[in-house]
């Protein structure tokens, strides 16, 4: 039998987002809404597209809000079990506490946030072909130090595993997609947090474990800060990131139902404009990301930024690489630049933020 038949999709959603706060304080990283969906959606078409039905989500922080939204996943086509810790086990205890719910001999494990285009087929078979006891998808990164740093030998086997090391010998890095042997999971010691990149990968290394590498040049991206994640929701609106949930032409920017955008408003660079959002006249929104029922006034820029459910930014006001917790309200002609980050419901006078003194 194929392999891909007798293969669950793990997927770990239970970490706490804090690198997107505050966004994450009123929903978790993989649900944050991305060119329309939850993040996860896309993910999890991805792995039914790949022919693998059954899923579990690993949850912890947050973890209801998963269940309420795809239920038993029967209107994607697939099957959700979720397992939830009451206590943050990290990502090897997350992986082992999911063991009763898995079925088959090999199970496929993803990082619940990363944006990706790679052939998830083409992963098992190289997992098969070496008889490996766990295969990771590698992709080559500018600045490996913010990710696991995976070498390979000639052959494709892995021989190390250096968790965020400043000084990385190569660009090669864990694209956050495992394929698992069931003994190697059943191995991981219970009951307790453990993390798969600081603690299993390098014990199974240590003992000569068959791990190896996939490597591959597929789009990649890991969502979890907000510069990659405004780039990210970006790019699935233009295109760039593939995304099997998503149909239809893609292009500048993506306006939801219910929107309102008023004339002479201008929407470039990925812009996504949610349920209910509004921007007014003479509006500049390059690669802003605006949640459902955000306002941008007349006369705003918003550039490379996310503005949170209900917040509103004032007229002639400028957001550029910040991000804006949800209804937060940036008064006229506020300036917010370089990582500024507004916590949800606070309010900023008119003009009561600026880096210039120019009004
Ligand atoms: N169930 C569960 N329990 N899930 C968790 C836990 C936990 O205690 N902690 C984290 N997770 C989930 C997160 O929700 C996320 O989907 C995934 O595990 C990875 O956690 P991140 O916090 O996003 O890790 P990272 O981005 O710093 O690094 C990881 O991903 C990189 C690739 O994106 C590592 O695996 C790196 O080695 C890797 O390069
Ligand atoms: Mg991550």
């Amino acid at each position: 039998m194929a392999i891909e038949k007798t293969t669950d999709a793990v997927v770990l959603v239970g970490g706490q987002g804090t690198r997107l706060r505050p966004l994450t304080l009123s929903a978790p990283k993989p649900m944050l809404p991305t060119a329309g969906l939850p993040f996860l959606q896309h993910l999890l078409a991805r792995i039914g597209a790949a022919g693998i039905t059954h899923v579990v989500l690993g949850t912890s922080f947050k973890a209801e809000v998963f269940e309420e939204y795809f239920g038993d996943g029967s209107k994607l086509g697939l099957e959700i079990d979720y397992v939830t810790e009451t206590e943050p086990l990290g990502t090897g205890g997350g992986i082992r506490n999911v063991l009763p719910k898995l079925r088959g001999d090999h199970a496929m494990v993803f990082n619940g946030d990363v944006l990706g285009g790679t052939d998830l087929g083409a992963i098992l078979d190289t997992h098969r072909n070496r008889d490996a006891d766990v295969t990771l998808h590698l992709v080559r990164v500018g600045d490996p130090r913010a990710f696991g740093c995976v070498p390979t030998d000639a052959d494709g086997r892995v021989t190390a595993f250096l968790e965020k090391t400043q000084d990385p010998p190569t660009d090669q890095i864990n694209a956050g997609c495992y394929v698992f042997k069931r003994e190697i999971i059943e191995r991981i010691p219970e009951g307790r947090p453990v993390s798969v990149e600081r603690e299993v990968f390098p014990s199974l290394l240590a003992e000569d474990a068959r791990v190896y590498g996939h490597v591959d040049s597929s789009y990649w991206r890991d969502m979890g800060t907000p510069e990659d994640f405004v780039r990210g929701s970006a790019d699935l609106v233009r295109g760039i990131a593939p995304s099997p949930a998503l149909d239809g032409p893609r292009g500048e920017s993506l306006v939801h139902p219910g929107a309102g955008v008023a004339p002479g408003a201008l929407l470039i660079g990925g812009t996504v404009v949610g349920r209910g959002a509004e921007v007014g006249a003479g509006a500049r929104l390059d690669g802003a990301v605006l949640f459902d029922g955000a306002v941008v006034e007349a006369g705003a820029t918003v550039e490379r930024s996310i503005i949170g459910f209900g917040a509103r930014i004032g007229p002639r006001a400028l957001v550029r690489d910040a991000v804006i917790g949800d209804g937060a309200d940036i008064g006229a002609r506020c300036e917010l630049l370089r990582g500024a980050r507004v916590w949800p419901g606070v309010t900023l006078p008119d003009g009561g933020v600026r880096f210039s003194t120019d009004v």
